[in-house]
């Protein structure tokens, strides 16, 4: 029995807090590193919910420690959790789209790992990069039905879960209005699963006072934040940090941070903002989820030029509605 604060390292042992999924049920009780003390977390059969994940992001802690003699049966829960969780999608997109589920559960696991560095190590980024170049390969191989993307679609509103979101409907934008090239798509998808990746950052106290001067100041200035991030890491290329610079301008000008206008905007940018958005809203809504897609479709139906370019969003409103307007997430979790 270990107690719930412990100076003694030869009692722990370390596990990934990218593997641990959000809002599951823990096996044993789990400590999180503060100095040099262990403190007790939370104990079995409690969940870690979604804003302790953003918590961890902003503080970059990326591990979390299980008593040595429970580690074992404690990794192979989060193994066994993760497996269901695939068999739950598979069973929903059909055995034959069993690839995109899999690579899907491998990408969230980097981006968590992406996320919760200190330092965006170059080491992930290429593991990353090989994830997101094989996983838009098998979508231009299967050309799965749009729904295909609604489905496999996170509840967990995490700023991680959250990106992979915005870059799986960027995706499905982005083929819809004609991008084809693979390299175009995985800028695209690169740069939708960074978008955020300043506001990841914020310290989680300046995040927590929304009406606060410092919290205006930081929201306006994440989307360079981030570019500065991001640009230490020669893998990361241009396109991908005109994204996360540009995700939240609008089409007439009066986004952040530049205010820029119409074409001015870089085109895979253009599409971000509106995934972006449309992900926001839908997780705003989602305790009524039989109606969050169709609030979300308004949403952007009511923009009229104002945020979205014109003439790409009947496109994108096109594929949306394909994809989206008909689901209704049922699938059963037990957090939900
Ligand atoms: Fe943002």
């Amino acid at each position: 029995m270990v107690d719930n604060v412990s100076q003694n390292p030869e009692e722990f042992l370390s596990t990934p807090l990218s593997k641990v999924p959000c809002n599951s049920e823990l096996s044993a009780d789990v400590y999180v590193k503060i100095g040099d003390k262990f403190i007790k977390f939370k104990e079995k059969g409690d969940l870690i919910p979604e804003e302790k994940y953003n918590y961890f992001i902003s503080m970059n802690v990326k591990e979390l420690f299980v008593a040595k003699n429970e580690i074992e049966a404690f990794q192979e829960a989060v193994e066994e959790q993760k497996k269901e969780e695939i068999e739950a999608i598979v069973e929903e997109v059909g055995e034959e789209n069993r690839p995109i589920v899999e690579l899907q559960a491998d990408i969230k696991e980097s981006v968590y790992e992406a996320f919760m560095d200190e330092e965006l190590s170059s080491e992930t980024v290429d593991i990353l990069k090989n994830q997101v170049t094989e996983f838009i390969n098998i979508i231009k191989d299967k050309n799965p039905s749009a729904d295909i993307f609604a489905k496999i679609s996170s509840m967990n509103n995490t700023i991680a879960e959250h990106s992979m979101n915005v870059a799986n409907l960027s995706l499905l934008f982005g083929m819809s209005t004609g991008q084809t090239h693979t390299l175009v798509l995985e800028n695209l998808y690169m740069g939708a699963l960074f978008h955020d990746y300043g506001k990841a950052k914020i310290p989680t106290a300046v995040m927590e006072k929304p009406k606060s001067v410092a919290y205006a100041k930081a929201i306006t200035e994440h989307p360079l934040l981030g570019v500065d991030m991001l640009k230490k890491n020669p893998q990361i290329n241009k396109q991908v940090l005109s994204i996360v610079a540009e995700h939240h301008e609008q089409f007439a000008g009066v986004g952040f941070p530049k205010g820029m206008t119409g074409d001015a905007i870089y085109g895979l940018s253009k599409i971000v903002s509106i995934a972006n958005i449309f992900d926001n809203v839908c997780m705003e809504n989602r305790r009524n989820k039989a109606t969050m897609y169709k609030t979300a479709i308004k949403v952007l139906e009511y923009d009229k030029g104002k945020q979205f370019d014109p003439e790409l969003l009947p496109r994108i409103l096109d594929a949306i509605k394909l994809g989206y307007g008909n689901y209704h997430r049922d699938r059963a979790k037990k957090a939900e």
